[in-house]
């Protein structure tokens, strides 16, 4: 796998932490994978200049998402309601991979459909790459949803009657893309987490990690600026877990894409930088205390250094 992605992905912030791997993956590559590596560089570029389109217009470097005293309710019914957010305030910042962690019914996947777009707060603010977000309509957050965020489920959600080359195709045609320029980049994902050639298959002639390699893909396709995954590894065995982490871990290194992750399982967060702890709709630990220093560009140059000469 390692192998894999190593002779396919070259994607840096630093040039010459590029040129390095580049270096490395040469005796490995395969005769197409300059043009698959061209087409991840294109996926990082174009996302980054959106990303920097927003930064200029007023948002913070590092935070790529912030959440500010968001409250939820529901009502169920004229005397009953259920209080899921009770004052949430939350930082992403940019390439970092975090976990959510916390007690069923704590509100991991509530503030997972705000961070994801997918819902507003009651009350509270929201900004997202420099744009405040919790008070735009339905269609400005589902523009939003299309070009900034990737989704990867628990359940994989992949349309049963595609094949896994359709299904990344569709996010991307869904988005804008040309058909032609759909099945370019997600043949070039796909190869990206190891399923060249698996991509003709349907999701039901694929394991569940393939499954869930298919939906990362998919995930990734629109060049989102962040990707949330309610429970990624909760339908896996330990193994398939570590490894779809791997593939996870490894985007995140060599792209700089940010993940938030909403796991019960301590192994997926001890993977990621950060835990953030749930508790009766609060954060009771945003992670950060423990932090010093911290550099997420250093460390991640280092990692990935680490992996291209391992
Ligand atoms: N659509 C809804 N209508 C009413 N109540 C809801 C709704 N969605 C969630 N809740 C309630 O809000 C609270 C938080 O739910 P949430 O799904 O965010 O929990 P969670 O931390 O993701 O739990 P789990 O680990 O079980 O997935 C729970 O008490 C839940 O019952
Ligand atoms: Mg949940």
């Amino acid at each position: 796998m390692l192998d894999q992605m190593r002779a396919t992905t070259v994607v840096a912030q630093k040039q010459s932490f590029a040129d390095r791997v580049t270096r490395t993956s040469a005796s490995t590559r395969r005769p197409s994978a300059p043009s698959i590596t061209a087409r991840l560089k294109k996926h990082v570029t174009d996302g980054s200049k959106r990303r920097s389109r927003s930064i200029h217009r007023g948002g913070d470097m590092a935070t790529i998402i912030e959440i500010r005293d968001a409250k939820k309710r529901y009502q169920l019914g004229k005397d009953n309601h259920v209080d899921a957010l009770r004052g949430v305030s939350l930082s992403i910042r940019r390439g970092e991979m975090a976990a959510i962690m916390g007690p069923s019914g704590s509100g991991k996947s509530t503030v997972m459909h705000m961070l994801g777009c997918l819902d507003t707060p009651d009350s509270g603010t929201m900004v997202l790459n420099g744009r405040r977000v919790d008070n735009l309509r339905d269609r400005e957050l589902t523009k939003i949803r299309s070009q900034e965020i990737g989704f990867i489920f628990q359940g994989f959600n992949l349309i049963p009657t595609l094949s896994a080359l359709d299904n990344v195709a569709l996010a991307a045609e869904y988005a804008g893309a040309s058909h032609g320029d759909a099945v370019e980049s997600a043949k070039g994902l796909l190869e990206l987490v190891g399923l060249a050639d698996r991509a003709g298959h349907m999701p039901s002639e694929l394991s569940g990690g393939q499954q869930q390699r298919v939906a990362i893909a998919r995930a990734l396709v629109n060049s989102p600026a962040i990707v949330l995954g309610d429970e990624p590894t909760g339908d896996l065995d330990t193994a398939t877990s570590e490894e779809i982490m791997d593939v996870m871990r490894e985007i995140n290194m060599k792209t700089g894409t940010t993940f938030v992750l909403v796991t019960h399982n301590p192994e997926v967060a001890e993977a990621c930088d950060r835990t953030i702890r749930m508790r009766d709709g609060l954060v009771e630990d945003d992670g950060l205390s423990t932090e010093v220093g911290f550099d997420f560009g250093t460390r991640r140059r280092a990692s990935a250094h680490a992996l291209a000469y391992a």
